[in-house]
């Protein structure tokens, strides 16, 4: 008789399991905040921390002592302005936390490339009235990339989804002779509810409308196929789906027919929502994370950001 069940006994389970979690394939996002000096807890991402200027090294160095390979930067700036200038500042936070963090480790260093955490309109591009206008955010991406590439930066990761940033990026990087500098799109960036922890942890929140003339209608699935295809063919290197869990149809179409290294996000709404029942004790967030992370590597997932990056590594699988 065909027994299914014989395959799931312990260690077999185990020797037939399709997919293993690796420490290698995570990224831990930091935020770092140009207003603090010691590390400030994020009330609505219960365990994550906000670190500053003079901590993040530490930090840094804790996650690579662990083993973590790669770290995702975000800045958030002492001061906003309607053009988002801290965002290409040589001496901004981000700037100056990849060479603090590049001095000490030999992490891989990745930065969010947006301008949405230094606006004072909080959207990620220029604005008139009420409009958000692509073509004249695409210099300002460039000269980002730049300044965080001159910083050290091993990766840059455009997040705003204006139309022919990846392209602009790479020009501007190549241009500047940062030629080794890869380009990590948030390629199928959806406007997700699930970002809503995100927007108290780096202060991103937006004065008026909503991101989604610029982010993608989470019923759509073709049409994250042609962003995705923009960006490889604009220049990405690699390529996000964002965010993961209840996008995972998008993750395997996009590994399956691209076959490029194909990151997930799995966003700060996929962490507060498990960490927030844990705190209840409704669910055992060590096995809802190892859970939730294992599907999306199942699904595709190259790459995945995961706030539990550093607890991943604590536990020594
Ligand atoms: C900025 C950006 C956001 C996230 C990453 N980069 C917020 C947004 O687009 O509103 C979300 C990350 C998260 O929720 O963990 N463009």
């Amino acid at each position: 008789m065909r027994r299914m069940r014989r395959l799931r006994a312990p260690k077999i389970r185990e020797m037939v399991a399709e997919t293993r979690l690796s420490l290698n394939d995570l990224v831990q996002p930091i935020f770092v905040d140009e207003r603090i000096s010691v590390p400030r807890a994020i009330e609505a991402m219960p365990g994550q921390f906000r670190q500053s200027l003079e901590s993040v090294a530490a930090e840094a160095g804790a996650l690579e002592d662990l083993g973590v390979p790669a770290v995702l930067l975000f800045g958030l700036p002492s001061q906003k302005d309607e053009a988002g200038c801290g965002a290409y500042d040589s001496h901004g936070i981000i700037q100056r936390a990849v060479a603090a963090i590049k001095e000490t480790t030999g992490l891989i260093v990745i930065t969010d490339l947006c301008l949405c955490e230094y606006t004072s309109h909080g959207h990620c591009g220029l604005v008139r009235g009420e409009k958000i206008l692509n073509d004249e955010t695409l210099p300002l991406l460039g000269e980002t990339a730049t300044s965080h590439a001159a910083a050290g930066a091993d990766i840059v990761a455009p997040s705003g989804m204006m139309d022919q940033m990846v392209q602009a990026i790479r020009a501007a990087l190549d241009v500047d002779g940062y030629t080794d500098t890869l380009i990590l799109s948030y390629a199928a960036k959806y406007a997700s509810t699930f970002y809503g922890p995100f927007r108290e942890a780096a202060e991103s929140g937006f004065a008026f409308g909503d991101r989604k003339g610029y982010q993608m209608n989470p019923a759509n699935f073709s049409e994250a196929l042609w962003e995705v295809q923009l960006d490889i063919e604009e220049g990405a290197d690699m390529v996000m789906v964002k965010p993961a869990m209840p996008y995972l149809d998008v993750l395997r179409a996009v590994k399956d027919m691209f076959a490029v290294p194909t990151a997930a996000y799995q966003v700060s709404g996929e962490y507060s929502m498990i960490a927030a029942a844990a705190e209840r004790g409704w669910l055992d967030e060590r096995a809802a994370f190892l859970e939730a992370l294992t599907c999306i590597k199942r699904a595709g997932a190259d790459m995945i950001i995961t706030y539990w990056a550093k607890e991943y590594a604590k536990l020594g699988l």
